[in-house]
């Protein structure tokens, strides 16, 4: 802002505050009378509609797919994306703190004078991109599937037959929670249980099969799962001897 520039502004602003009201007791008369209407709308809407709940409670499933309010999907797809580990504090916490704080320091690194956007084009564009790159991965977050799902392709030596299999297997390591406990290629949590991103280069099948039914704690046994499915336990010891 040049000399001149900020004569006028000041001129402008002394002219409109000599003819202006104070915030106190004018704006603030006003702004309470608005929170008292909006507060009396909301008690009426709730007395009239109530809250909608959703369905109770179960905890014996074991199908529940956690997901976020809708509008945190965006977060919740950066955090989805980002799966190494050691980057994660730094998806969830930092680069949103890093946003913030970009936009609290804006008055001091953009001093243009000008108020028109067209003549702000850079302002314009960031604007723009943020909203498209929120709505973006709003969307993304909205339509991502399970978190307990292995993104893994299978081996390309391996027969149609097999990688049915392959496929079948992957999907019951999803839904048994192993992910709680191993880290699976880029999916899971690190620990407690050693990552099994190469376990078939360590335990042979019957190995596998035998850690599965009498594991070390606190790994739970999956002996129910061979007795009531044996062959959703055969694609499971199948998928992972095929770990390499
Ligand atoms: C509650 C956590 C937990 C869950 C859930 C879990 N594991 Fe484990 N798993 C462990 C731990 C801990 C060990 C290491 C035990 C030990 O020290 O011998 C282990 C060991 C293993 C091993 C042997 C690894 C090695 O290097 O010898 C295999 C294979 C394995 N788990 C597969 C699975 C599969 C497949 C599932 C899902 C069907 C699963 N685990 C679910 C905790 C878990």
């Amino acid at each position: 802002m040049n000399q001149a520039e900020k004569e006028l502004y000041l001129r402008e602003y002394s002219v409109l505050k000599s003819q202006g009201k104070p915030f106190y007791p004018y704006a603030v008369a006003k702004d309470a009378v608005m929170a008292v209407f909006v507060m009396i709308v909301i008690i009426l809407l709730s007395l009239l509609f109530g809250a909608e709940l959703g369905p109770k409670a179960d905890p014996t499933t074991s199908t529940y797919v956690p997901r976020p309010e809708w509008y945190f999907f965006f977060l919740f797809e950066v955090l989805r994306v980002i799966k190494p580990p050691v980057f994660t504090p730094f998806a969830t916490i930092g680069v949103p703190t890093l946003c913030m704080i970009g936009l609290f320091l804006l008055p001091f690194y953009d001093r243009s004078p000008e108020r028109w956007i067209g003549r702000r084009p850079v302002a314009l564009a960031a604007g723009l991109a943020t909203i498209a790159a929120i709505a973006y991965l709003t969307y993304e977050g909205a339509a991502a599937g399970s978190p307990n799902s292995v993104d893994m392709k299978p081996p390309a030596t391996l027969s149609a037959s097999q990688v049915q299999t392959f496929n079948a297997g992957k999907l019951v390591v999803g839904q048994s929670g192993c992910l709680a406990c191993h880290v699976i290629g880029e999916n899971g949590n690190n620990g407690p249980g050693p990552p099994l991103t190469k376990i078939g280069d360590k335990l042979r099948p019957g190995a596998i099969a035998s850690t599965l039914i009498n594991p070390t704690a606190p790994m739970p046994s999956f002996k129910q799962l061979s007795e009531q499915s044996p062959q959703k336990f055969q694609n499971l010891v199948n998928f992972l001897a095929e770990l390499r």
